[in-house]
């Protein structure tokens, strides 16, 4: 099935998590977590797995980094399959999961990775050196013998990317890796992510940031309730929804013939509705270059208030449509 040239490739992937509720009258439950990913990813770049809370981004990571087996389908990574060929893949993949687990705060972050190093089966002759590579490569050679507990929460999780890189992988899954962080630490997590890339290191991100997928990846896939609904890049992302230029209408209420005289303007493909405290705002997705904020404001007279603007459709734009649509 997959070449090299895919580090990540997958055939209608299900699972389902079934489980009992209740002590006396246990009641089975059934989650189809996954029903059926189709992904193609192509090696050497970040690849971003975009999807609200509970679309099953973590269980994808975790199957494709052979913790969790799929009920059903297939998945390869760097071309070898995830459960038949699982003790191969394992040493050649990187995993951080995110939050705050799997750090033992009492010691400091050399003997952490120490015992990760001795772990993964990195050569003793190699380790030490190993260990101030990583460390520098994450920016925390300063910080090496202080212990993980007196670490903040940005630190921790360069600490855990140091322990995803420290057998050299040549794919590092990273599930939401700024979550908790703030916002300097999580801009400096997403350069130090940027720079693994030019090392050669394939990397799967999942991330529920519109922006981080933006800024970090080529290619996004949005997952919503276990289905893939797009796979594409930025701009093909944005081509998908109908057009990448997006105006915007604002003033304290407009009536139903109002929006209906916008969705007939020429290349205005959808207008959404929706309320800003006292304002109420309307989106216009427009494909061609014939309606202009002009226009607009000519379809809505009688509106003092009025405030036009255009600006590019944002990932942020395209990722709420196609999770509007999922769940329309
Ligand atoms: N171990 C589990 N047992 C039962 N249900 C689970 C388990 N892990 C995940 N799920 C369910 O599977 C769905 C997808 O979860 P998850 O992969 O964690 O989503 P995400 O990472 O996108 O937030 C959710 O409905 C979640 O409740
Ligand atoms: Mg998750």
């Amino acid at each position: 099935m997959a070449t090299e040239r895919y580090a990540v490739e997958t055939r209608g992937i299900t699972r389902v998590f079934e489980s009992r509720k209740g002590f006396l009258f246990r009641e089975k439950t059934r989650t189809e977590a996954l029903k059926g990913v189709d992904l193609a990813v192509e090696s050497g770049s970040i690849f971003g797995l975009l999807g609200p809370n509970g679309a099953g981004k973590t269980t994808l990571t975790k199957i494709l980094s052979t913790l969790l087996i799929p009920t059903g389908g297939r998945a390869e990574v760097l071309g070898h399959d995830v459960v038949a060929e699982a003790e191969w893949l394992r040493p050649r993949i990187g995993l951080v999961l995110g939050g705050e687990r799997g750090l033992y705060n009492r010691i400091n972050a050399k003997d952490n990775l120490r015992y990760f190093a001795d772990l993964y089966g990195v050569p003793v002759a190699e380790r030490e050196r190993r260990i101030d590579e990583v460390l520098a490569r994450v920016d925390l050679s300063w910080a090496a013998e202080r212990r993980v507990e007196e670490y903040s929460r940005g630190m921790k999780q360069k600490l855990h990317i140091a322990r995803g890189i420290l057998h050299r992988p040549q794919i590092l899954f990273l599930d939401e890796p700024t979550i908790g962080l703030d916002p300097k630490s999580a801009r400096e997590t997403r350069k130090l992510i940027r720079s693994l890339v030019g090392d050669g290191v394939s990397i799967f991100l999942t991330t529920h940031y519109m922006f981080e997928a933006e800024e970090l990846c080529r290619d996004i896939a949005v997952l919503t309730k276990g289905r893939v609904v797009a796979h594409d890049s930025v701009p093909g992302l944005r081509h998908l929804v109908g057009g990448d230029r997006t105006l915007e209408a604002e003033s304290h209420g407009f009536d139903d013939r109002e929006v209906e005289s916008l969705r007939h303007l020429p290349g205005v493909s959808k207008v959404v509705s929706e309320e800003y405290g006292p304002w109420l705002r309307l989106t216009l997705r427009v494909r061609t270059s014939e309606t202009t904020p002009d226009d607009v404001r000519g379809a809505l007279p009688g509106h003092p208030d009025l405030m036009v603007r255009e600006r590019q459709t944002s990932l942020e734009d395209v990722y709420l449509d196609l999770v509007e649509e999922e769940a329309a």
